[in-house]
Parts: C-alpha cells; structure tokens; sequence
C-alpha cells in the first residue's frame, strides 16, 4: 500500500467503538471492542496498539489487518480445530460464538527466543533447562530451532495482573483443566502449529512462536477463539535469511510488533511514566509493517477499506441484522 493512502488514514483511525445495542454487554479489551448479545460476540478490532499492558497509539488499517488475518487462518484451519467464527459483516469485524474462556494461553515455541522475563530465552540462559515441564539440552544458542515445537502454557492473568508461565501439571494441580483436557488441547496447538508453519513456509515466512486462546460454547463444544497467527499474537521471521543471521549470531529479520515497542525503549520508555508521543511517521512505519505482516504472511493482497471504518461498520452490522 502507498504511504499517502496509509498517511491520510491517519486522522481516520479506528480508535474506540459505541454502538448502541439492545441487551448488549460491553467489554472493552486493549484492542477489542466486545458486543456480547445472547450467544454471540461481535468482536471489533479496532486500530489501537497495545504493548507492556498499556495501550501505545493507534495503526491506520491495523484493525483489519488483525481481523482478516484471523479470517485467514481460521478458515485454513477449520479442519484440524472448530473455531468460533459465525461470519465476518465487515473487514473490521468478526461476529463469533461467545464461549466461555479457558483461563489458560496455549503458547507453542518452535525456537529457543524471547525478550521479555517470560520467554524461554530469557528463563535458558540464565542458566534453567526446563521449561514448563520441558527438558532442554545443554548448548543452545539464542534464536535456535528446537528439536520439536513446544507447548508452554501460560496463566491468563486477571486484570492487571501478569501472566504466568506454568507446566502442564501446574495447570492441572491448579484445576484449570483436566488432564484428558488439557493433552487434547495442546495436541490441537501443536497441529495447528504445523499447518501455520507449513503454509507460512510457502511464503518465506518462519512461524516462530505463537498463542492460542480456547473456549466452550453454549453447548460445552470447545473451541478456537480469539485471534489466530496475527502479528499481536505471533512471532514472524523471514525464512530465507535465517540461517545465515543465526550463524552469525546476529538478530533475525522479522515481521511483528516490536517496531513501536523498540521505537519507545530507544526513547527511555519501557512501560512506566509518562509515554512520550508518537510521532506521524513513526505510526505509518508501523501501520506500513502490520499491512507487510498480512501479506507476506498469507501470500495474498490485504485488500483494506479506506476511509472513516464507524460508519460503515454501523451499516454493515444493521445490514446484517445485529443493530
Ligand atoms: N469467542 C469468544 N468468546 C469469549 N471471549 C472471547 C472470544 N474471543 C475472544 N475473547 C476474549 O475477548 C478479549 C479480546 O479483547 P482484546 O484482544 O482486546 O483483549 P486483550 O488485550 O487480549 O486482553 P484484555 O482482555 O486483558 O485487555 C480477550 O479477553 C479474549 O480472551
Ligand atoms: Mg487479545
């Protein structure tokens, strides 16, 4: 997409949402704004950018990069796990089965990385060689591929709180789930995982690590909801430099949130006080990456909707009923 098309979004953005719907519950997520209505969930990614628990700024057409990313892997994964999709009235939104949440995040790591206090790397070389229940061999270098992809749950933390990384058992000793439960739910992960890899590979891209968020519907069916294989919830590097980098010991070539996040850290924020602003240019960088996330990563074009997304949205809902 040119940046004069990204650029004149700018004043366009999605920021926050207020539609008034009848019998409607509310929530505001850091990116989503949640309509529950009965046994349906009208899910709108807005354009707001979140990172270190905070929401950062707003990202011209990141809303529907993330939401028609989602459509994307969910409809190639439909086979190997449910999802809770209904359908899609509008580039911004995803009208779904409103589940109950399992309070467990399915992260799968196919290379030993990370930055923050949570990640493998950062837990490996300070010495650990187990990692949520994992065992892992002496010798490894930062960015390297593990022997098979893992799954390393993490606690979904209350509001406010952080979240935790947890073996199986732990997740299980805490009630969470059930055994048969919870090793039916990471063979899943670790399926889908597989597809993402695969068709990621096709276009150059390596599918890093990544989270998955399941829930049960009305009838106790349990399914995948929440966004899938996004920049927000992924990490992307590029396939073909890989090697050579990691060689090298040098950074990977990637495709993901941290440009904001980096952009911030170099100005001194990382997370407390007060954030400084972002600047113009710096926010179409962004939005330009999430837009090259989408179609690096799908292989096809993002076809976005310019101009102001309320309306339009408003039109697409009451179009289809739900307002
Ligand atoms: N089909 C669904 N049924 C029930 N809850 C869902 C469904 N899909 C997504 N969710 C929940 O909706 C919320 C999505 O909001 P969003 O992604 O903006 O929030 P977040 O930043 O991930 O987390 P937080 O809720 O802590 O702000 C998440 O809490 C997610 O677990
Ligand atoms: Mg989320």
């Amino acid at each position: 997409m040119d940046t004069d098309t990204i650029r004149k979004q700018l004043r366009l953005v999605l920021e926050k949402t207020d539609f008034a719907l009848d019998d409607c519950e509310v929530y505001r997520g850091k990116v989503r704004d949640n309509y529950i209505v009965g046994d349906k969930r009208i899910i709108v990614t807005t354009d707001r950018l979140s990172a270190f628990d905070v929401v950062l700024c707003t990202l011209p057409f990141k809303g529907q990069v993330l939401n028609q990313m989602s459509e994307f892997w969910f409809s190639k994964t439909k086979s190997i796990a449910p999802n809770h999709v209904i359908e899609i009235p509008d580039p911004n939104v995803t009208v779904a089965r409103n589940c109950t949440p399992i309070p467990v995040e399915f992260v799968v790591r196919g290379y030993l990385t990370g930055v923050t206090t949570t990640s493998i790397w950062y837990s490996y070389s300070r010495g650990a060689r187990e990692f949520c229940g994992h065992r892992l061999p002496d010798g490894l270098k930062k960015d390297q591929k593990l022997e098979m992809p893992i799954v390393t749950p993490s606690t979904k933390a209350e509001k406010g709180g952080h979240d935790e990384s947890v073996s199986g058992n732990e997740v299980i000793k805490r009630g969470l789930m059930d055994r048969d439960e919870f090793d039916a739910v990471s063979e899943t992960s670790l399926k889908l995982f597989e597809l993402g890899t695969r068709i990621a590979a096709q276009n150059n891209i390596i599918l890093v690590d990544t989270k998955y968020e399941f829930g049960r519907d009305e009838g106790g069916e349990i399914m995948l909801i929440d966004e899938m294989h996004t920049p927000d919830s992924s990490r992307f590097w590029y396939k073909d430099s890989y090697h050579g980098l990691f060689e090298k010991g040098l950074e990977q070539r990637r495709i993901d949130k941290e440009y904001v996040r980096k952009w911030l850290a170099d100005q001194g924020y990382l997370g407390q006080g007060t954030m400084p602003e972002i600047p113009d240019e710096v926010r179409i960088e962004a939005a330009n990456r999430y837009i090259t996330a989408y179609e690096q990563v799908t292989g096809s074009k993002l076809n976005a909707v310019p101009g102001d997304a309320t309306e339009r949205i408003r039109k697409n809902l009451a179009r289809r009923g739900y307002i």
